[in-house]
């Protein structure tokens, strides 16, 4: 197949630099090796958006949108890749005619075909009595449905599309590649026969296949259109036509395993719902539904086999950076039985109490092991610290706490085996002494001694680490922490921030072997020790903004307490007025606190 897109978007990425680009609509000033500018994607009054020329890369700090020139486009036009190239090759007149992607003439063709192929079964399936209505009616979709997913009907006959097609001279070779024909000893035949078919379209209407249900018990119960240039499973999730404008109302997706499960959900008014066809979740389809929202619901068949495509698709759903979430119905098989039968306010209440990722590993781990056992607990404990060490060290801070005591386990246990688990993955290089430094001692020796019982609490700590060790990753961070300087608490900290502050420069990254030798030799092990220990596994912006969020939480949470102490010395007679000042400011606190957000 003439299918060579890999090079047309190299010779986009190479023709269309990424400056001109991005600095037609916005103001871009040079800053260093970089140019930076007010983001586009998020309301600011002082530039975070940095453009490297270097690298081709954008990357707002303050929102964390960053990627390519063409995820530029596709983001700030809102359009789909293909939507992207086409825009990038007219403006600079790169000639895509010849590749895959803008072989506008054979793809159309197919497109045709296909789109024919859907309007013959629709007429099959309403123009006249036919099993195939008959089975949807008797499962409970409406005509209004029917007609909304375009379903239809191939007959029992293994000549019907194919007459169909010969009366219109089509290509019959592209009619076997898109495996609506087969052939056999020369002799083409309908491949799709007694079948109710779904078209699968794509986000800009096109069809690019087929699924076509057996009726009844007939195998196998879906056959589905085979890769083509038009139809690449990994790259499409079913429903999306249809749907994405409502995922993007939701700001939620819900993600289902088969057709009639977004069919059915569709039709009792859930519709910000897709389906990624029985196959585990791609990391394509992750990235497509990121043009709509960050946030997902997976929703699969409570069987073992839909808890495990959940796993998977849970992991690449988290690496692509989405706050995932995880339920079966628990009653019914599958999403369609549940909800023809109990209804939306009960589906709904369903995915209101979700479980967030960890909480749902977690409780798979609780069903499958025995906890009054030791070895189930030493089990239990090691499997969930490994789940944990997928979040961020903030969120995981958190975990600890409550799944500590939820369950009844050494908090102390649980987070050694956490921070444990992150010393191990990253093993010590051979060409650096090993510093003699223990997390523990650092505790003990640098603050826990200096400062006595007031020292830093965990979570504190942990985000003066974090802090630290994202400033070394990137020296960008530098300037974004210093407004939080006062964080660093821990005097061993403080020096370490004191230090990297005055070694700043916005064009270099900082050098971890030459901050060392100029610490005492103390901090120098404190900072290897941070470097070695806190990952940040790509995740660096998000670990970022958890530090803000915590910290800005920790802050207005000192206030909240000063206001109450405040209020309960104030006098009502004379301080009348600054006691309605500091109830009012109360009052705004205590709704941000209970603002909590989607995560809920
Ligand atoms: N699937 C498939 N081929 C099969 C079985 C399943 O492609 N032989 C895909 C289909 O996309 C199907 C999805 O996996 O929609 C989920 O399978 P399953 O749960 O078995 O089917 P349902 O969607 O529940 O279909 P139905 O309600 O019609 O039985
Ligand atoms: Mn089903």
């Amino acid at each position: 197949m003439a299918y060579n897109g890999a090079s047309v978007v190299d010779e986009i990425k190479n023709r269309c630099n990424i400056v001109d680009v991005i600095g037609r609509v916005v103001t871009l000033k040079k800053a260093g090796a970089n140019y930076k500018g007010l983001c586009p994607f998020h309301n600011e009054k002082t530039p975070s958006f940095m453009v490297s020329e270097d690298k081709q890369i954008f990357n707002c700090f303050g929102c964390g949108t960053k990627g390519d020139v063409i995820e530029f486009v596709q983001k700030y036009y809102n359009l789909d890749f293909h939507g992207a190239l086409e825009k990038l090759a007219a403006e600079y007149g790169i000639d895509i005619s010849k590749s895959g992607f803008g072989d506008d003439s054979k793809r159309a063709a197919l497109y045709e075909l296909n789109r024919e192929a859907a309007a013959f079964f629709y007429r099959n399936f309403t123009t006249k009595a036919n099993p195939g209505y008959a089975y949807m009616a008797k499962r409970g979709i409406e005509p209004a449905t029917m007609r909304k997913f375009g379903i239809g009907y191939a007959e029992n006959d293994w000549n019907a599309l194919r007459s169909h097609f010969e009366a219109k001279k089509a290509d019959k070779q592209s009619l076997i590649a898109l495996g609506l024909l087969s052939s056999s000893k020369g002799k083409e035949y309908d491949k799709f026969r007694d079948r109710v078919m779904f078209p699968i379209i794509n986000t800009r209407g096109k069809v690019i296949g087929f699924g076509g249900r057996a009726i009844g018990d007939g195998t196998p119960k879906y056959l589905n259109s085979p890769e083509s240039i038009v139809f690449q499973k990994k790259n499409n999730l079913y429903g999306l036509n249809l749907t994405r404008t409502d995922i993007s109302k939701e700001d939620c997706a819900i993600l289902v395993e088969g057709y009639m499960d977004v069919i059915s959900l569709y039709q009792h008014g859930v519709r910000n719902v897709s389906a990624s066809l029985g196959t585990a979740l791609t990391e394509n389809q992750a990235a497509m539904l990121r043009r709509y929202t960050n946030n997902v619901v997976l929703c699969y068949d409570a069987d073992e086999a839909g808890q495990n495509a959940a796993l998977r698709g849970m992991d690449i759903l988290h690496k692509a950076g989405f706050r995932v979430k995880v339920f079966h119905v628990d009653d019914g098989k599958d999403p369609d039985e549940f909800i023809k039968k109990n209804g939306r306010e009960a589906f709904l209440q369903l995915v209101k109490n979700a479980l967030p990722f960890a909480d749902y590993k977690i409780s798979l781990l609780r069903k499958k092991l025995d906890l009054s056992t030791t070895e189930g607990n030493v089990t239990f404990l090691r499997k969930t610290a490994e789940v944990l060490r997928q979040l961020s060290p903030v969120e995981a801070d958190v975990y600890i706490r409550r799944i500590a005591e939820e369950y009844r386990i050494s908090e102390g246990a649980l987070r050694r085996e956490v921070e444990g688990g992150r010393t191990e993955e990253k093993p010590r290089r051979r060409e650096e002494p090993a510093p003699a430094y223990e997390p523990e001692q650092a505790e003990k020796g640098s603050f826990r001694k200096e400062q006595g019982e007031k020292g830093p609490d965990r979570g504190e700590m942990m985000i003066q680490r974090n802090l630290i060790r994202l400033m070394l990753e990137k020296s960008s961070y530098v300037p974004l922490t210093e407004p939080y300087r006062d964080v660093f608490t821990d005097p061993a900290c403080y020096r370490i921030f004191s230090l990297i502050l005055s070694s700043y420069r916005p064009d270099r990254e900082l050098d971890l072997l030459s901050l060392t030798d100029s610490l005492e030799p103390q901090d120098g092990a404190l900072l290897q020790n941070i470097c070695r220990t806190v990952r940040l596994a790509g995740r660096d912006q998000e670990i970022f903004k958890d530090c803000i969020r915590s910290m800005d939480e920790k802050k207005r949470s000192k206030r909240e307490k000063e206001i109450i102490t405040l209020l309960s010395v104030l006098d009502d007679e004379k301080d009348g007025e600054e006691m309605n000042q500091l109830t009012l400011e109360l009052m705004e606190l205590q709704k941000q606190k209970n603002k909590g957000g989607w995560k809920g």
